[in-house]
C-alpha cells in the first residue's frame, strides 16, 4: 500500500465521525472562517436553501444536514452516486433532493435553478485527475465556470458561495471575473487539504447577482 492510500489522520476521523469522505474536514474549516451556514440551527428558516455541485460520496451534503436538523432544504447533484455508508436516513429526508447528472448539462441547471433561489451554493466538484497538472487545472477551471452559470441562475441576492478550483495559470482572471458579483471574495486552502494539492477554495458573499 503506498502512503497515499494509507488512512491518515483526516481520513480516520472521518470514519470516527460517520463521514464517507476526509473532505468534510474542508467545509468545516471554510465554515468556521467564514461562517458560510447560519451558525446555530434555531438560524435555518424553512426557506433556507442550499445547492451543493459535485456531491459524492456525500460528507458535505451530510454536514450541511446534520447542521439543518430537520430545516431548511439541500439540493445536491453529481454524476456519481451517494454513499448510504453514514447517512443514517437523512438522504431519505423531506428537505433533501439529489439529483444523478453532469453539471454540464442545460437540463441539469434548469431543474436545479428551479429549485431555488438558494442561499448558498457549494462546489466541492473535481475532474479525475490525468496527472497532468496543466490538463486538471482546465477542467476544473471549466468546472468552476459552470458552477458560476448555476451562481447567476440560481443564488438570492446576499447569497454565498464556495467553489473548488485546482489553481491554475487562469484562476486570477476567473476570481477577476467573480469579484464584482460578491460583497466579498476571498481565496482559501484548508489545512485538510493534502499537502501536495493544488487546490483553493473560492469564497464569496453577499451576492450581487439575482437568480432569474
Ligand atoms: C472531491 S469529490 C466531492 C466530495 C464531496 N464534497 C464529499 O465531501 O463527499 C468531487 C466530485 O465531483 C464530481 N464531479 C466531477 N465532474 C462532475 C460533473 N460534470 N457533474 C457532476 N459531478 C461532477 C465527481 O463525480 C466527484 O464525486
Amino acid at each position: 500500500m503506498s502512503n497515499y492510500e494509507k488512512p491518515d489522520f483526516w481520513s480516520q476521523k472521518a470514519q470516527r465521525e460517520s463521514y464517507p469522505a476526509r473532505s468534510v474536514y474542508k467545509l468545516q474549516e471554510i465554515d468556521k472562517k467564514f461562517s458560510l451556514l447560519p451558525k446555530n440551527q434555531g438560524q435555518v428558516g424553512p426557506n433556507y436553501r442550499v445547492l451543493e455541485l459535485g456531491a459524492a460520496p456525500g460528507s458535505w451534503s451530510l454536514y450541511v444536514l446534520r447542521r439543518f436538523s430537520g430545516r431548511g432544504f439541500l439540493a445536491a447533484c453529481d454524476i456519481s452516486p451517494l454513499s448510504r455508508r453514514y447517512d443514517g436516513g437523512l438522504f431519505d429526508g423531506g428537505n433533501f433532493f439529489f439529483k444523478r447528472a453532469d453539471i454540464f448539462t442545460e437540463e441539469t441547471l434548469s431543474e436545479l435553478a428551479a429549485l431555488g433561489p438558494f442561499d448558498l451554493l457549494l462546489s466541492d466538484a473535481a475532474p479525475s485527475t490525468s496527472g497532468g497538472r496543466l490538463i486538471d487545472a482546465a477542467r476544473s477551471l471549466e468546472l468552476a465556470e459552470a458552477v458560476l452559470l448555476y451562481a447567476r441562475a440560481a443564488l438570492k441576492e446576499g447569497g454565498g458561495l464556495c467553489v473548488k478550483i485546482f489553481q491554475g495559470a487562469d484562476t486570477a482572471d476567473f476570481i477577476k471575473k467573480l469579484r464584482p458579483s460578491f460583497a466579498s471574495l476571498n481565496t482559501f486552502k484548508p489545512e485538510a487539504c493534502r499537502a501536495s494539492s493544488f487546490e483553493t477554495y473560492i469564497v464569496g458573499r453577499g451576492a450581487l447577482i439575482t437568480a432569474g
